[in-house]
């Protein structure tokens, strides 16, 4: 296609929506009536949990899910990654998370359930402005020490792959982890709390 590279981040949410209707799709065919299991955009915009297949998600990739009209990061993080995020912790404004928005069953360090997947509201928390996705170790215009995270192209907030801030930035906090769950290992239910063990 002739704009390819011009609409990759607008494609990558279309693939996220397209997986949750996939998802709300395996439970309406047992359904006869099939208005009747699919939430309202009403419904979803006040905050109807939403199903998302994470398994399509490339390693060290992320796809972009909405929840409660907000965006929802969901990054399948690698081994290298998951080690950074020990080495930068002292370079992190509140590494262990203690001031800032999570469930309570989340790791604190490196913010999710199970560490490979990173799930987070998309939202800067200094003026509510969408990070971009910088995956890249040491690009040009964010130095030899960026070893991959978000960066918000409003003021230059810098969070790391756990959507931990980086000191001296903007943003006070770090990006907020909504309530999820795992319904299998394949499907993650956003809104929904994990239950206890
Ligand atoms: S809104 Fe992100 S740095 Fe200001």
């Amino acid at each position: 296609m002739s704009n390819d590279g011009v609409n990759a981040g607008r494609r990558r949410f279309l693939v996220a929506a397209t997986s949750v209707v996939g998802a709300a799709g395996a439970v309406g065919a047992a359904t006869p009536f099939v208005g009747s299991w699919f939430p309202s955009a009403r419904a979803k915009a006040a905050g109807a949990p939403v199903k998302v297949n994470v398994s399509k998600i490339e390693a060290g990739q992320q796809m972009v899910a909405e929840w409660r009209g907000q965006p929802v990061f969901i990054v399948h993080r690698t081994e290298e990654i998951l080690a950074n995020l020990t080495k930068i912790a002292d370079r992190m404004a509140d590494p262990d998370s203690a001031a800032s928005v999570q469930p309570e069953y989340v790791n604190k360090e490196n913010r999710s359930i199970k560490p490979e997947l990173l799930v987070l509201v998309g939202l800067c928390t200094h003026l509510g402005c969408s990070p971009t996705f910088r995956p890249e170790v040491a690009p040009a215009d964010l130095g030899p020490d960026w070893v991959g995270g978000y960066f918000c192209p409003c003021h230059g907030s810098r969070y790391d792959l756990a959507g931990r801030v980086y000191k001296a930035q903007p943003a006070p906090l770090n990006l907020p982890v909504p309530p999820y769950s795992y319904e299998t290992d394949e499907i993650i239910v956003i809104g929904v709390d994990q239950e206890k063990a």
